[in-house]
């Protein structure tokens, strides 16, 4: 064995050691694993002719970082000998005992993963990669030794996952791109830099996934390449942001070697896009009004012209703009807009709550607002909206609402946040879609490459069983791929003897939009789903009108607090049916909002803010899609486990009675990475970041605040360590804060 003439180590060095019983095990992945690893440091041994020691493997696990934290008196044990397994299953018991008998989240059985702190010295190539999960060894626990494949960390790359504008191929089929800059000197807009490979052991997402959509899963993302480009890692003296100077940054310089620091201190963001805009004016088409955002073609009929998307981002007065919570925004604008050359345009709507300020009559009220509330680097983009603006567009009565759990008023932004969307899209006939975005969410990854193939995903889902896929949980460990997953829904829906949602829904007491009167009738669903096409082509290469980041459940029944928060709708009628999508991140068409519109000011009909718009589009035919983006867990859960608490509602379904979304199962979603009360998502993102954090992992399941603090600049530099942290693509959210030093 390698580590037969390892020197004596600490204890949690020692307690990792590999047994040649782990080597012959019955688990396959584990034996995989260990065999990599064993593969390994044998050739690593051989090719470097250095000591194996240094260079293989590393505790991630336990404690015992010199100045982090004191060292665990008694570290777990790990490993599966005979002892070990005796106690892994007196542990499994006396957890499983509590959970019954102290009424604990049945979760906690499941040991917490470590994979996701590997560092970039232990970068594999994907072939390589094992993840830590799934595994059926959870049980026995997490991983606790990461194969070091390198001792020098390798250099980022620029990473570009947009076509190729300058391509003949590209340029065949549409109109030239002209490039944006920062300003009006030509200062070029950076790449964001990756990392070709992923650590060992980085756990595979629970739910949904990054292939299925066309989103690359063999790179990882770590802070400087993703942030330094907008200014992490160098100080305000230069332009940056003087984050990030403060955590390990071995190598972090790659990043500005084409570029250099750039200066942000006089970037004006909105002046930018304009420019932009008006320099690709070419590409787009002027109005949108007509189709649903599929392109057009010019004259010679080979070019097809872009429709232009807008990404909202929701902000209000007195929101605190820390500089983590500006480099998000840079990431956005120059990803979505300046490197597309104008594709998208970010808007931020800006809340005011004062109702006595006249917005409305003086230009420097705004003026003042915005400088008291908005970096100035951003005050070009802001558009200010009130509640009593919505009062004026939607005035009367609104009538009864069935059961609102909250006395917030109809017209405020808590309960119909869809309203200013709803105005700004009139306002805006230029978008063909429209982006919700929140400012406490963050992607590790390029904000283009998950906006673009979710897109084109979405556009290219069939519109048969279209709202039963989009109303499950997709789990690729359990399920398969996406074609077996489609196949179980269609099972499930057909044995649920419940019939399939195709075209507008009917219900009492409906009331149809204009469009939806014999005068004007003109059909919502596209040609390819014309009687004599074949059914699965309904719907493919059609825009959706609505897509959504978590599934679109149906709410009757479902436990979900505001599930009957439907106003101006006849009460002694039966509910009508409504579907949801927890988190408001989204993409809505200027069709659906324009509905939206219509039913809000000539049917005075409103729903809280997660429900309206995609009951909207149910109710109306529109094509509606959950987008499966990768969710993680922090614990090594077991499949089964997965299912019935992710898709425990009906007929498989995340909605009706058993949903995920009812207030008594909510807790499922502590531990995962995208969920309104996700506690992981902060951890996650600020270990990332280069924080030390606690790393939740108390005797009593753990919760933030509790167990070890771990990670940050000490961890990440020691010689026990794989290095700083590289995550792969991920929406985090809720993120209430990014360095330690801005919690409130
Ligand atoms: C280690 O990293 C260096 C620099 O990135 C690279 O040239 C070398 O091939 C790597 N060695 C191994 C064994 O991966
Ligand atoms: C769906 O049902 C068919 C027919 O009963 C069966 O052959 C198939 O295995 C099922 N697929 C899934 C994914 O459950």
């Amino acid at each position: 064995m390698c580590e037969k003439d390892e020197p004596p180590a600490p204890v949690s060095l020692r307690k990792s050691r590999l047994s040649p019983r782990a080597l012959l095990g019955n688990y396959l992945y584990r034996r995989v694993a260990l065999w990599v690893l064993l593969v390994c440091l044998i050739l690593s041994a051989l090719l470097l002719k250095t000591d194996v020691r240094s260079k293989t493997a590393k505790v991630v696990g336990f404690g015992g970082f010199p100045g982090t934290a004191p060292p665990s008196p008694q570290p777990p044990p790990q490993g599966s000998s005979p002892h070990q397994k005796q106690l892994d299953a007196q542990r499994l018991k006396k957890l499983e005992q509590q959970v019954k008998e102290e009424n604990k989240p049945h979760w906690i059985i499941y040991k917490h993963l470590n994979g996701y702190f590997s560092g970039l010295k232990s970068l594999v190539s994907i072939e390589d990669h094992v993840p830590e999960w799934p595994s059926p060894d959870h049980y026995t626990g997490p991983v606790t030794v990461v194969p070091q494949s390198n001792n020098s960390i390798p250099t980022p790359e620029p990473y570009r996952p947009y076509p190729d504008y300058h391509s003949e191929e590209y340029l065949a089929k549409h109109p030239p791109v002209v490039e944006c800059h920062l300003d009006e000197h030509g200062t070029p807009v950076p790449d964001i830099h990756a990392f070709p490979g992923v650590p060992q052991p980085h756990p595979d997402p629970a739910l949904g996934d990054h292939k299925i959509l066309g989103i690359r899963n063999d790179v990882c993302f770590d802070r400087f390449g993703r942030y330094g480009p907008y200014g992490l890692g160098y100080g305000t003296e230069e332009g940056g942001t003087g984050q990030g100077m403060d955590t390990e940054h071995t190598g972090a310089e790659a990043v500005w070697a084409d570029t250099g620091k750039i200066d942000y201190r006089r970037v004006d963001w909105g002046g930018a896009q304009e420019r932009c805009v008006a320099r690709n004016a070419q590409r787009f088409v002027d109005t949108t009004d007509t189709d649903g955002g599929n392109g057009k073609e010019d004259q010679n009929g080979i070019r097809k012209i872009e429709q232009r998307q807008a990404v909202i981002v929701r902000t209000y007065v007195g929101y605190r703009w820390t500089p983590h919570a500006i480099l998000n925004l840079r990431a956005i604008i120059s990803e979505l807009s300046l490197k597309t050359g104008g594709e998208y345009s970010v808007h931020f709507l800006l809340h005011v709550k004062d109702r006595n300020a006249p917005i409305w009559a003086d230009r420097s009220v705004v003026q003042r607002i915005l400088d008291e509330n908005v970096p100035q680097e951003f005050h070009s983009l802001c558009t200010v909206w009130s509640e009593d603006q919505m009062r004026l567009y939607y005035p009367g009565d609104f009538g009864e609402t069935f059961r609102t759990p909250s006395s917030q008023p109809v017209h405020g932004v808590y309960r119909s946040a869809h309203m200013p969307m709803q105005v700004f899209a009139l306002q805006h006939p230029e978008y063909a879609h429209i982006w919700n975005w929140e400012l406490d969410m963050r992607y590790t990854g390029s904000f283009y490459e998950l906006f673009d193939r979710i897109r084109s995903w979405a556009r290219d889902q069939p519109r048969r069983l279209l709202w039963e896929r989009s109303a499950k949980y997709y789990i690729p460990a359990l399920h398969g791929s996406w074609e077996q997953f489609s196949d179980l829904v269609a099972n499930e829906t057909e044995a649920s003897g419940r019939p399939p949602i195709m075209g507008p829904v009917d219900f009492p007491g409906r009331k149809p939009l204009f469009s939806e009167t014999p005068a004007h009738r003109k059909s919502v669903v596209p040609p390819s789903c014309d009687d004599d096409q074949p059914p699965e082509t309904c719907g493919v290469g059609e825009e959706a009108d609505i897509i959504t980041f978590n599934p679109l459940f149906d709410a009757e029944s479902s436990g979900w607090v505001f599930s009957e928060d439907v106003t101006g709708y006849d009460t002694h009628l039966r509910i009508p049916p409504r579907r949801c999508a927890i988190i408001t991140a989204s993409r809505l068409s200027r069709r659906l909002l324009l509905a939206m519109h219509e039913e809000t000011w000539r049917h005075h009909h409103s729903m809280f803010t997660e429900m309206f718009p995609a009951t909207m589009a149910l109710h109306h035919g529109l094509k509606g899609v959950y987008a499966p983006h990768p969710v993680f867990l922090d614990r090594g859960w077991d499949l089964g486990a997965i299912e019935r608490s992710f898709n425990g509602g009906r007929d498989g379904s995340s909605g009706g009675p058993g949903s995920p979304f009812d207030i008594r199962n909510e807790h499922n979603h502590k531990g995962a990475t995208w969920y309104f009360n996700a506690e992981f998502s902060g951890l996650l993102w600020r270990r990332w970041l280069g924080y030390a954090q606690m790393d939740g992992r108390g005797d009593d399941g753990g919760r933030a605040g509790e167990g070890e603090l771990r990670g940050g600049q000490r961890e990440e530099e020691s010689e026990l360590s794989s290095g700083r942290m590289c995550l792969r693509s991920m929406l985090l959210h809720p993120i209430k804060y990014d360095n330690p030093a801005d919690k409130a």
